[in-house]
């Protein structure tokens, strides 16, 4: 696992679109995984910014996004598949239905998550994910106490995630769903690369079981231990309890420009 820290989320996110452009480069059409949550803003707008100065192109793309609520209605704006619309494909040139993510409308959700696997596998499986880590070190909506081996499938979120998320409700914790569809921990470690993304202090706990704790399903991003290509791009707030964070910065210090993340 490489641990990059730096000083702001601008910082990070110029690293993280250096890293999708030089992919796009070799592999225009290219497979990527989309994260929502507020962590992969700043990478989206920067990656916006690169895509209206003509300096990348995603319109051989295909993207899979990570999760998605079950049960909210179609236009809902907090429908993840809104948000990435929102937020990133509607703003560069994914053509449409370049995106996909598990459907939390279906009548047979569990036929709906078996689709979804299928449909990444498809597509060759996912080349570059781009990740945020939850306060409690979920990643996508795997909750502590997911099997490290799960696939796509349906979860119920802690109330932890439910109040975090009611900032996107209006604050109405109750307006939240209580579940979601979610690629599975072993899902997102089919991935090529995983990319995870983490800022401020809220972060740190999680970001120092991720990076420094044990494997556990109770932090069940420390999966991420097993990649054989992970990496963690932190600000150093959320840096901060991290025992090696000198060593990290010196090995990152010494990396030759070229070599990417
Ligand atoms: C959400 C999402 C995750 C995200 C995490 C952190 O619930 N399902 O994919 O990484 O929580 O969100 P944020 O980046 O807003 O802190």
């Amino acid at each position: 696992m490489e641990v990059v820290i730096q000083p702001d989320a601008a910082a990070i996110a110029r690293l993280v679109a250096d890293e999708v452009q030089s992919l796009l480069a070799a592999r225009p059409d290219a497979v990527l995984g989309l994260a929502t949550g507020s962590s992969p803003l700043a990478v989206y707008d920067e990656l916006v910014r690169r895509y209206e100065a003509g300096a990348l192109s995603l319109a051989r793309v295909r993207a899979f996004m990570l999760d998605e609520y079950v049960g909210l209605p179609d236009d809902h704006p907090e429908r993840y598949r809104n948000v990435i619309e929102r937020e990133f494909a509607g703003r560069v040139d994914l053509p449409a239905g370049a995106v996909q993510g598990p459907d939390g409308n279906a009548e047979d959700l569990p036929a709906a998550c078996a689709a979804y696997e299928a449909a990444i596998a498809a597509a060759g499986g996912v080349d570059l994910q781009l990740l945020g880590i939850g306060s409690d070190g979920h990643i996508a909506f795997n909750e502590p106490g997911s099997s490290l081996a799960s696939r796509t499938r349906i979860k119920t979120l802690t109330s932890q995630t439910r109040r975090d998320n009611a900032r996107f409700f209006d604050g109405d914790v109750e307006a939240v769903p209580r579940h979601c569809l979610t690629q599975g921990l072993a899902t997102i470690m089919s991935a090529r690369h995983l990319v995870l993304v983490a800022t401020g202090a809220g972060k740190a706990e999680a970001v120092h079981h991720l990076v420094e704790g044990p494997v556990s399903a109770m932090w069940p991003a420390t999966i991420m231990q097993h990649h054989p290509r992970a990496t963690v791009l932190v600000d150093d707030a959320a840096a901060s309890r991290l025992q090696l964070a000198g060593y990290y910065r010196e090995v990152f210090a010494g990396k030759p420009s070229w070599q990417g993340l």
